[in-house]
């Protein structure tokens, strides 16, 4: 995200425009700044170029500008937020001196309503021209087109993400709004929540529970995205991890995994699920009571491309190590009182029976026979932290031993003949170690 300054000097930035050239105003249209190369000041705007207007002669005063008027350069030019009128005055020089408090007070007095009011008015000021209008003016007036776009971006740095997300709110939810536009507002959402506070802020702002609303949309394309602005959100944030248990998210996640929707939705309603309970012990019990692991088997078992599979196991084994990794820290006497609590909450995730139950020790093993490393890769480590309770299904598996010797043997030639071309093979190696490592529980 690119830094937002604090408002006072977004505000700052917004209320000297100090302009070199000279500049002119009109009510409904663009600036129209241009400077002879005397350094005579000379107005051009659209309709009326060259045409006679008159020249302020700025004083230590603010005078408000009116349409058609022009000032010299040097003049210190600023928009009067109080008003929305531009005014000016005598440059910096002119003056030799900077009137910073009396700046700074104004600054402070401005409520937010104004503001909005003001922004309004240079946006409606900047309503862009007709495209062969623009060219012919973009190609002589390059110091208006640079004003202009200073002060969009001095419009752009004033809005802060949470004024952005309330916009995009209020349009998500008009019922103007065409899908089109709900999906490009959902992918803005998507790039916003990636921060902490956005997230957050989404809850608050009721925006969290219009997204999950969404997700039962009729609209494949509505249902992807808004499972992909939700499994953003709620990624390593545990108060919205927390607010989307509450709007009924996971409920309404699993009925999606259950029924009939294309694949490339699944894919983000699985990464939705795996965001929102890595971590949180909570929904990873509602999951698991609500038949989370048997709409995963499901799928798995429908998957034959195999898209779905890998995601799968690497979010079961995403859960299985994680429970592991706290029931260790678990064994220091010196733990922290929340940590017990934690350790509490896990205790309660009957995940290993869980995938007992529902075939898991079977299904994973399936993996192994992908084309893919990574595939592989993930299964075997899987089924490693499985083996307390799959061992005995392992030893029993019709082919699980002539797969992991097939492994074997290929991923040794492959060693070898790495070796051979001096590359790295490190890779291979630690494959080696989890296929070893398995075969010797299967004895
Ligand atoms: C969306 O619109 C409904 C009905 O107009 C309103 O009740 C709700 O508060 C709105 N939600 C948000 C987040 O703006
Ligand atoms: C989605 O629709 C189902 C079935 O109509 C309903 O039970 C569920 O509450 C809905 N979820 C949300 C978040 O609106």
């Amino acid at each position: 995200m690119q830094p937002i300054p604090s408002r006072s000097a977004a505000l700052f930035l917004l209320l000297c425009c100090h302009v070199t050239s000279a500049l002119s105003q009109k009510s409904d249209s663009a600036l129209a700044v241009v400077e002879n190369t005397e350094g005579e000041v000379e107005v051009m705007d659209e309709g009326d170029e060259g045409g006679d207007f008159e020249v302020v002669q700025p004083t230590e005063e603010w005078q408000t500008l009116k349409p058609g008027q022009a000032v010299p350069a040097g003049s210190h030019v600023r928009l009067n937020l109080q008003t929305g009128q531009r005014e000016v005055r005598l440059g910096e020089e002119q003056l030799k001196y900077l009137d910073q408090e009396h700046r700074e007070t104004e600054e402070t007095s401005i409520s937010p309503e104004e503001l909005k009011r003001v922004m309004k008015k240079i946006k409606e000021d900047m309503k862009p021209e007709s495209a062969e209008h623009q060219d012919s003016v973009a190609s002589r007036f390059r110091p208006m087109e640079e004003l202009k776009r200073e002060m969009a971006e001095l419009d752009l740095l004033v809005q802060t993400d949470d004024q952005i997300m309330r916009r995009l709110l209020e349009r998500f939810n008009s019922s103007s709004s065409t899908t089109e536009q709900r999906l490009s507002i959902l992918l803005e959402l998507e790039y916003l929540v990636h921060q902490v506070d956005n997230a957050q802020t989404l809850c608050s702002m009721g925006g969290l529970q219009l997204v999950v609303e969404t997700l039962n949309s009729s609209d494949f394309r509505l249902q992807e995205s808004s499972a992909f602005v939700l499994g953003s959100a709620v990624s390593s944030n545990p108060e919205v991890q927390a607010k989307a248990m509450e709007g009924g998210a996971l409920q309404t996640l699993l009925t999606m995994l259950a029924t009939d929707q294309p694949l490339w939705v699944k894919k983000k309603v699985l990464f939705a699920v795996a965001s929102l309970l890595r971590n949180f012990p909570f929904a990873q019990r509602h999951f698991l009571s609500r038949g989370g692991l048997q709409v995963l088997s499901e799928l798995f078992r429908g998957d034959r491309g195999g898209v779905l599979r890998t995601r799968i196991v690497t979010m079961l084994y995403d859960m299985i190590s994680e429970k592991e990794l706290i029931s260790q820290a678990g064994l220091d006497p010196g733990l922290h009182a929340s940590h017990q609590e934690l350790l509490r909450q896990y205790s309660l995730v009957s995940l290993r029976e869980g995938l007992l139950e529902e075939g898991w020790c079977s299904l994973i093993p399936e993996l192994l026979d992908s084309t893919e490393h990574d595939f592989r890769e993930k299964a075997l480590r899987a089924m490693l932290a499985l083996a307390p309770v799959c061992v005995d299904q392992y030893r029993s598996h019709r082919s699980l031993k002539a797969s992991l010797l097939r492994l074997r043997e290929q991923y040794q030639d492959m060693i070898q003949s790495q070796m051979i071309l001096g590359e790295e093979n490190e890779y291979f190696e630690e494959m080696m170690d989890l296929i070893n490592a398995l075969h010797v529980l299967l004895r």
